[in-house]
């Protein structure tokens, strides 16, 4: 099993595993009961003063660095932990491109991967995970897009045991998408994507603007047409529907 490290409070659990990234061994967890200075995709704030909530960061140091697929992680984590809230909580969440997940197109879970580089060269990547576990209605106020498992189930989870479930579904098939990449969760991946159909609106993109969804690529990226009618590859981005 990985090693975690615990702690009360933390600035952010990417911060501390990028600062210690060279004395934390592969596949060690970093979790904190409240983070100060979260941090999200592009440079967003990533609420952290609820300890009812999951902050999590993985560290991975792999040692093929030529054939890692470091453009997949979180669309593993977002598959891993997308199974575990409709298998074990029966929740009907859904991923929306390239890794956040929803329920009825509000956010319970985000996910921020940053590579570890020295002198040019990546050395790993940390893989945060925040998820709205329990935290209370006051705490998302001004987070309208935002919702807990609470809200949606009625009853409170179990967040250590969630944790467990959730670290225990990444590392059951870590090794066999370290080798084979993004190949053996497509299918999964596509099928737990929420449906998207005609227009929609890329931001936070090299691309912004709106365009015609074309498909998922075998790679996990998107494809859309623009009005010129010319396909389109999206790397990274986020998606508003
Ligand atoms: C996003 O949707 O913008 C990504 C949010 C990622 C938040 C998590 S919480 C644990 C880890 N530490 C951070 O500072 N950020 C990530």
């Amino acid at each position: 099993m990985p090693e975690i490290k615990y702690f009360k409070e933390l600035n952010s659990t990417n911060t501390y595993a990028l600062e210690h990234f060279n004395d934390l061994k592969n596949y060690t967890i970093i979790t904190a009961d409240v983070q100060t200075s979260g941090r999200g995709r592009f440079n967003r704030v990533w609420e952290g003063k609820s300890s009812e909530n999951i902050y999590m960061t993985i560290v991975l140091k792999p040692k093929d660095n030529q054939n890692y697929p470091y453009m997949n992680l979180t669309q593993y984590l977002s598959v891993v932990v997308n199974r575990v809230f409709n298998r074990d909580l029966k929740i009907n969440s859904k991923i929306k491109w390239p890794n956040d997940i929803l329920y009825k197109g509000k956010k319970i879970s985000g996910i921020l991967s940053e590579a570890k580089a020295d002198k040019g060269q990546i050395q790993g990547v940390v893989l945060g995970i925040g998820i709205n576990v329990n935290a209370e209605k006051d705490f998302y106020k001004d987070l309208p897009q935002a919702i807990t498992l609470k809200e949606i189930t009625g009853s409170q989870t179990d967040k250590n045991k969630l944790f467990k479930m959730i670290t225990n579904e990444f590392f059951k098939n870590i090794e066999e998408f370290e080798t084979n990449g993004f190949h053996c969760i497509m299918e999964e991946y596509r099928a737990m994507c929420q449906i998207l159909n005609g227009k929609i609106k890329i931001t936070a993109s090299t691309n912004n603007g709106e365009f015609d969804f074309v498909s998922i690529n075998d790679d996990g990226t998107l494809t859309v047409k623009n009005q010129e009618n010319e396909l389109m590859k999206i790397v990274s981005g986020d998606i508003l529907c």
